[in-house]
């Protein structure tokens, strides 16, 4: 996905505003529709169209920007490095540090959602996990579990593809957004028949507040359009292209969503989806209709195992970036002659990250990458604003409109989103943030390149 990850700058142009639209299809559709449609549910209520719109918005804003940052010097550890070269260290630092949450944990939330289908697929063959290993401690309320052991096994299982050098091809990722948006379709299609409107009332028992912060939570489900903007040296005409593609993908995965949405709680009242960890295949079930419910399983299992080999393949660059560039030991960016892959960074970020997803549960993940991106997208909004005034002259891909109208309404959206956030995840963030600072200043400062 990463196509330069090289820095390449002899890719050839090939890709248009279509397959600009595809991959960022490919990256986004995941875990956020077919889990965290869920809790959503539970706190929106059938409101969680309006939730999905609010935060489309919030990420179609911030996308534009993000565009611009990323299109001006797209290389590996993408806005990692370009922040480096014209913001100084410590805010590439931060960047950096901050998308280490975002993709690591990312990998770690997708492996959970993942788990939750494997599990409803296997249930249909009769086979069923302990309940102990089915799901992390405390992720299923008034009932005992450990460890959730099949998002631990698959996320060992991709980390071993990627270090042996499986890099996501553009045609597999082709082959498996035509699958994902069958499923998604094959859902709406069967599933309209099954809607009882009188499901629908009350729209939005829980008030604004209930949409907002549901809003907050499934943001993550339109995480990884970064995808499309990496791809900048390689489209056509980017200046016209990325808009497209960025834009393109949200706006399908947005009418996706919000139909997705309107029917799980039309077929199911919400309160129902409390603590289901496949709520899209469960709305079928309910609905007698076993069969498409198995191939929904299938479809979510095998399209959530191209977004974590995305975020994990993503990880392990920006790692290696900063490992490059003395920020982090040196041994994160070593390349196995034999595989020429940073082995031993793949195999840290896997084990480590596959760690968090056997005990960690989904809703805690996903709101802790969503104020880790949410900050992000602030921060390059800003950034955006300064460098038109600071650097003028760098030759931009990708131009966002409306300066600084764009970037102001995209660090108004995702502030407020912010605030739908818990005050644990606040907590959490600040920490993470603190513990950037300490080995900023404790461990990279003095081992810096670019300092000394
Ligand atoms: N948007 C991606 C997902 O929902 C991260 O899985």
């Amino acid at each position: 996905m990463l196509a330069n990850a090289r820095g390449d700058s002899a890719l050839r142009k090939v890709l248009g505003p279509f397959d600009l639209v595809l991959m960022g299809i490919g990256a986004i559709v995941g875990t956020g529709i077919f889990v965290l449609t869920g809790t959503g549910a539970v706190t929106a209520g059938p409101a969680l169209t309006l939730s999905f719109v609010i935060a489309a918005i919030a990420c179609g804003f911030a996308a534009l920007c993000y565009a611009e940052f990323a299109s001006a010097v797209p290389v590996a550890g993408s806005i990692y490095t370009y922040s480096y070269a014209t913001m100084g260290e410590l805010v590439a630092w931060m960047i950096g540090w901050d998308l280490l949450l975002e993709y690591g944990l990312a990998t770690s939330a997708v492996s959970v959602g993942w788990s939750g289908y494997f599990q409803s697929l296997i249930s249909g063959f009769g086979l069923k996990l302990p309940v102990v290993l089915s799901a992390a401690p405390g992720a299923i309320p008034g009932v005992e579990t450990w460890i959730n052991l099949p998002a631990l096994l698959i996320m060992l299982v991709l980390t071993a593809m990627l270090s042996w050098g499986v890099r996501e091809s553009a045609r597999l990722n082709g082959i498996m957004v035509v699958i994902k948006i069958a499923v998604v379709l094959l859902f709406i299609a069967v599933g309209m028949g099954h809607v009882k409107p009188a499901n629908w009332t009350p729209f939005m028992p829980f008030g604004m507040n209930g949409v907002m912060s549901a809003a907050a939570l499934v943001f993550f489900a339109f995480i990884g359009f970064d995808a499309v903007t990496s791809a900048a040296e390689e489209v056509k005409r980017p200046e016209r292209d990325l808009p497209i593609g960025i834009i393109g993908s949200l706006a399908v995965c947005t009418i996706l969503y919000v139909l997705v949405a309107g029917i799980m709680t039309g077929i199911v009242p919400f309160a129902q989806f409390a603590g289901v960890d496949h709520p899209v295949s469960l709305a079928l079930q309910v609905a007698k209709e076993n069969w498409v419910a198995g191939f929904v399983d299938l479809g979510a299992i095998l399209g959530m195992m191209t977004v974590i080999l995305v975020m994990a393949y993503g990880q392990t660059r920006v790692i290696f970036a900063m490992s490059r560039d003395g920020l982090l030991p040196k041994r994160l960016s070593h390349v196995n002659p034999r595989f020429g892959t940073p082995f031993f960074a793949t195999w840290v970020v896997g084990i480590v990250f596959g760690l968090i997803a056997a005990v960690v549960p989904l809703n805690v993940l996903a709101e802790l990458i969503n104020i880790g991106t949410l900050a992000a997208f602030c921060l390059v909004s800003v950034a955006v604003v300064v460098l038109r005034r600071t650097r003028p002259e760098l030759p931009r891909a990708f131009r966002c409109p409306w300066v600084p109208v764009v970037p102001a309404l995209a660090v108004v959206f995702c502030v407020i989103l912010m605030t739908f956030l818990s005050k644990t995840t606040w907590i959490a963030f600040g920490i993470w943030l603190a513990l950037g600072l300490a080995v900023y200043f404790g461990y990279s400062r003095s081992r810096s390149l670019l300092h000394r």
